[in-house]
């Protein structure tokens, strides 16, 4: 069953990773796709493999014109749109050297959550005619203590924002929710050992795929979840049962 033939949907940060799964995932099931994302080679090379019709967009989540620009391309292309999923992000910590005190916290907020603002604005108004939804990707880090704290935090104030967007659009028709991953087998973990060590914390005994994450996106995206709006879904392997696990 082909749960988005005939919709559009407009996935970020899907050059790489998760949203690269996500939007392979969206398509298989029939959407037309927007990748969107500021590795724009990448993006068209995804677009490439897709299979469906798609277009590659590039999309800076930390500037309100770019994330419009590329909205507005993706809307004039396919003429709707029906689902956005922001999943662009990562933690500043692992990759650059951020400046200690308020910059930490102001530079990882605008990427993780007011980036989200931006793209849940820009897409807004061409999802309520459709009766269309959102899905952003959280983090088990803004669930559980676990993670680097600027990151973590910014990450639950999503929960916070899709509860109150889900109550204010829900006589609109638009959903909102939020998919929080655990450890994802993406470039995130340029370790492999270090993935292979953190299998023991899960009770089903891995790591997650980009695929487990996209599966969960279709999910809520779709008409499956259509009573579904405002919750934050952890997809995390049973991290969250608690230790019991560990103690035979
Ligand atoms: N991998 C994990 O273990 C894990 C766990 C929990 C949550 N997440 C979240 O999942 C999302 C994807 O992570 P991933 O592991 O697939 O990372 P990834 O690095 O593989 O993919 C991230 C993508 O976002 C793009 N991107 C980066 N900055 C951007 C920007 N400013 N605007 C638009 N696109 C941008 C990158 O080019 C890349 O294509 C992130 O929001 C991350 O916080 C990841």
């Amino acid at each position: 069953m082909k749960r988005f033939e005939g919709k559009v949907a407009f996935v970020t940060g899907a050059a790489h990773g998760i949203g690269r799964a996500t939007a392979v995932r969206l398509a298989a099931e029939g959407a037309s796709v927007a990748v969107a994302d500021v590795d724009l080679a990448a993006a068209e090379q995804v677009v490439a493999e897709l299979g469906v019709p798609g277009i590659a967009v590039e999309c800076d989540i930390t500037s309100r014109a770019s994330v419009d620009a590329a909205v507005a391309a993706t809307v004039e292309r396919f003429g709707r749109l029906d689902v956005l999923v922001q999943v662009a992000g990562h933690n500043l910590a692992n990759r650059e050297a951020v400046e200690p005190g308020d910059a930490q916290w102001t530079k990882q907020y605008d990427f993780t959550f007011t980036g989200a603002v931006r793209c849940i604005e820009a897409a807004l108004p061409h999802l309520v005619p459709t009766e269309g939804a959102v899905v952003l990707i959280g983090s088990i880090s803004g669930v559980v203590a676990l993670g680097t704290n600027p990151y973590a935090a910014a990450k639950a104030a999503l929960s916070s924002l899709v509860r109150n967007l889900a109550a204010d659009h829900g006589p609109s028709g638009v959903r909102f929710n939020i998919v929080a991953p655990a450890t994802v087998a993406t470039r995130a973990f340029k370790d492999p050992q270090v993935l292979e060590e953190l299998k023991a914390i899960y009770p089903l005994r891995r790591v997650g795929q980009p695929d487990d994450v996209a599966a969960a996106v279709a999910f809520l995206a779709s008409a499956d979840a259509a009573w579904i709006t405002g919750i934050t879904l952890p997809v995390e392997g049973g991290l969250t049962t608690g230790p019991g696990h560990l103690i035979s």
